[in-house]
């Protein structure tokens, strides 16, 4: 197969960890007989500094006319002034909004060899399976009117919380069909006691259940959702929720399998063309130094590979391919406190076992 993928490393560690998803993509077709044309364009900080946007008009038709759009991370310290008008993070936002991207999925799997790496018990953690399914493009993130004003001396901030009927359905129901291919539970979490979109989610999430007699559904509320996520991880199988509260729990979530730098993420909408990312961010701390734990990219890119190039094998490929070089000891700084290696050369040490299968 031929395919056009564009590459945006963005900030931070960004460039680092999308390099190394570049060279498994770049072996993944060398192998398997494919051809992946790259294209790499800016976005977010870098899209500032070069452009004045953090997502220029060219980035944007690059990744329209993609198979699929690979990305690092976006933000740091030096965009992070609140004065700002613009800012990193409205980039990968626009992205989202742009393509349609409306469901965001977060596996949480833990692999064995890293049990210890958790902070949690290993009995707690051992088996951890979750599929968090997170709505993208509602909610309070792009909710109108949002603004910052002054009055009468006082300054005052709104942000608006809402979500249509269909924008709910959507995502809910691609949850259930997810479920349905999985465990067959699915959690909807939402704070139904608070909120009027919540109840307009779990009404709606109710609705489509009919459809799905095999999955079973549970409401949850998201307050506690978060403790359960700790304290009983092993019960949850697809958890499907809205832009806010998926962004929180997701970033909790990872901390069951010993470090936010395992985990992918794939961005998708109707069609077959997606965002794929690490879920961490630019860490500016240890950026530039080489040390950066590049899996969740590399896992990214093999959900690329099933998403939207539909390469199921190849994907398998690439994800054993990280099982074995875990187990044959390979570890990123996040992982171990003695005897680490470099992001290279984790990068390395997967595809040299991709190689050998
Ligand atoms: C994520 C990130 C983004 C989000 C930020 C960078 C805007 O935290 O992808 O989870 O909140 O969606
Ligand atoms: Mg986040």
């Amino acid at each position: 197969m031929e395919a056009k993928i564009v590459l945006l490393p963005g900030d931070g560690v960004g460039p680092e960890v999308v390099n190394e998803g570049r060279k498994v993509l770049e072996a993944v077709a060398a192998s398997h007989g494919h051809r992946f044309d790259f294209e790499e364009q800016p976005i977010g900080g870098v899209a500032i500094d070069e452009a004045g946007d953090p997502l220029p008009e060219s980035t944007l038709e690059a990744c329209h006319s993609a198979a699929a759009v690979l990305l690092g991370a976006v933000g740091g310290p030096k965009w992070d002034d609140p004065q700002a008008e613009v800012r990193p993070e409205q980039g990968l936002l626009g992205l989202r909004q742009s393509l349609q991207l409306y469901a965001n999925l977060r596996p949480v799997r833990m692999i064995p060899e890293l049990v210890d790496a958790s902070p949690l018990r290993p009995e707690l953690v051992h088996e951890v399976d979750i599929l968090i399914v997170r709505e993208l493009t509602g909610g309070l993130y792009f909710g109108q009117p949002r603004l910052l004003e002054r009055i009468d001396g006082r300054r005052r901030a709104v942000d608006t919380l809402e979500y249509t009927d269909d924008e709910i359905r959507r995502v809910v129901r691609l949850a259930f069909q997810l479920a349905k291919r999985r465990r067959g539970i699915l959690t909807s979490v939402d704070k139904a006691n608070v909120l009027e979109t919540s109840r307009l989610w779990r009404q709606v999430a109710q609705e489509e259940a009919e459809s799905f007699p095999r999955v079973r559904l549970e409401h949850q509320l998201v307050d506690a959702a978060a403790m359960r996520l700790i304290a009983d991880p092993r019960q949850f199988d697809v958890l499907v929720t809205e832009n806010m509260f998926g962004d929180i729990l997701s970033d909790e979530a990872s901390v069951l399998v010993g470090s936010l730098g395992m985990l992918p993420s794939a961005s998708i909408g109707e069609g077959s063309l997606g965002v794929y990312e690490p879920i961490h961010g630019s860490a500016p701390d240890i950026a530039g130094s080489g040390i950066a734990n590049p899996i969740g990219a590399i896992l990214s890119a093999a959900m690329l590979l099933r998403h939207s190039l539909e390469l199921e094998l190849e994907a398998e490929a690439v994800e054993q391919a990280v099982q074995q070089a875990i187990a044959d000891g390979a570890r990123t700084a996040d992982l171990t406190n003695r005897g680490s290696i470099s992001t290279e050369e984790m990068g390395e040490a997967i595809i040299e076992c991709l190689k050998q299968r």
